[in-house]
């Protein structure tokens, strides 16, 4: 059987979702719902220029896409329909994924794997791509949040985003220094080489305007000197370094969760590969579900 590959148009949008369905027959978004899916496979931009399909004797069986992160790190999705696997559709979109990426000069290329999807991840390791990330959810009913006790920390204040612009002048450095210390730890999947993981102007800016919801975002602080924050929908949540281990994450993320019960939200999923927010998840009453593996090729390994 002949396999082509060929650019997407934006009208098999509606194709590849059909053949996200019918891998993830699970992945269902729900109105009142937060939900995370493990590699889902359709997280390329809208923009993103590089969109494949994939037909086996003229139907189409598969799809790819990938895209720039930042500077010289891409990620891509690879998807091809259970009924059409192992007959060389995943190897042949690959292969022009790879070129694309390579020919883009990227430096690193992520793919992202089921944890309990033993073949997506062997398809990966063969390919050179080697495991840097394990991203666990996290799930949590809202309905029995009264239940939980969360130690007093009332040494520390919490605002929201809302509140902390309206009176404290100095908001936007304040919280940059914040997230700025709070990198330390932060894990990243694609780290760069020196070690160094720094929040810039551009990257900051970027964080602020996806808040949708100032309200739903939790800034602590400690006489004026912001210490942390949370929010559900951007961000995740982080602490200074200097007040880590005080149960303020624990704190915060709780203001986080009583807000998207007040919202109507019944049902929350979140991620994360940091192990004391996994605690944190725990104490909070959540329990743990699906995982998604992340793993680099390095360019000076790939081989085309
Ligand atoms: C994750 C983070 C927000 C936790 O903040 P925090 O204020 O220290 O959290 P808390 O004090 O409320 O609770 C931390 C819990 O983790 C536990 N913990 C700390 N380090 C741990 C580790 N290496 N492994 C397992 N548990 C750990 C603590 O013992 C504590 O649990 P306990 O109260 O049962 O003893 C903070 O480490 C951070 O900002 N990291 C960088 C940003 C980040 O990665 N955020 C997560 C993004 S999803």
């Amino acid at each position: 059987m002949t396999c082509e590959v060929r650019t997407a148009s934006d009208t098999d949008d509606s194709l590849m979702r059909q053949i996200q369905r019918a891998a993830y027959p699970d992945y269902v978004q729900e109105p009142a719902s937060l939900l995370w899916f493990p590699a889902g496979q359709l997280d390329a931009p809208a923009n993103c220029p590089h969109k494949l399909v994939a037909c086996q004797s003229g139907v189409p069986a598969g799809y790819a896409a990938v895209w720039r992160v930042k500077e010289e790190k891409y990620r891509f999705d690879l998807l091809v329909h259970p009924e059409y696997r192992g007959s060389g559709i995943g190897s042949a979109l690959f292969e022009v994924v790879l070129r694309i990426a390579m020919d883009s000069g990227a430096r690193t290329l992520q793919g992202r794997a089921r944890a309990d999807d033993e073949r997506a991840s062997i398809f990966l390791h063969r390919r050179g791509f080697v495991e840097t990330q394990r991203m666990t959810g996290f799930e949590r009913e809202l309905a029995d949040l009264d239940s939980i006790s969360i130690p007093s920390v009332s040494k520390f204040s919490v605002v929201t985003l809302s509140e902390a612009q309206t009176r404290n002048p100095s908001w936007r450095s304040d919280l940059l220094a914040l997230l700025a210390a709070a990198q330390d730890g932060w894990p990243d999947p694609d780290p760069d080489p020196s070690g160094l993981s720094q929040i810039g102007m551009r990257v900051f800016e970027r964080l602020l305007s996806n808040v949708e919801e100032p309200d739903a975002f939790f800034v602590g602080a400690d006489q004026g000197t912001y210490i942390g924050v949370s929010s559900l929908h951007t961000l995740g949540t982080a602490v200074h370094p200097a007040y880590r281990g005080r149960g303020i994450a624990t704190l915060l993320h709780y203001h986080a969760l009583r807000k998207a019960r007040l919202d109507g939200l019944v049902r929350i999923v979140r991620p994360t590969a940091n192990r004391a927010m996994r605690a944190v998840f725990l104490k909070l009453g959540y329990r743990q579900s699906l995982t998604e593996v992340r793993m680099i090729l390095r360019s000076d390994r790939a081989s085309l």
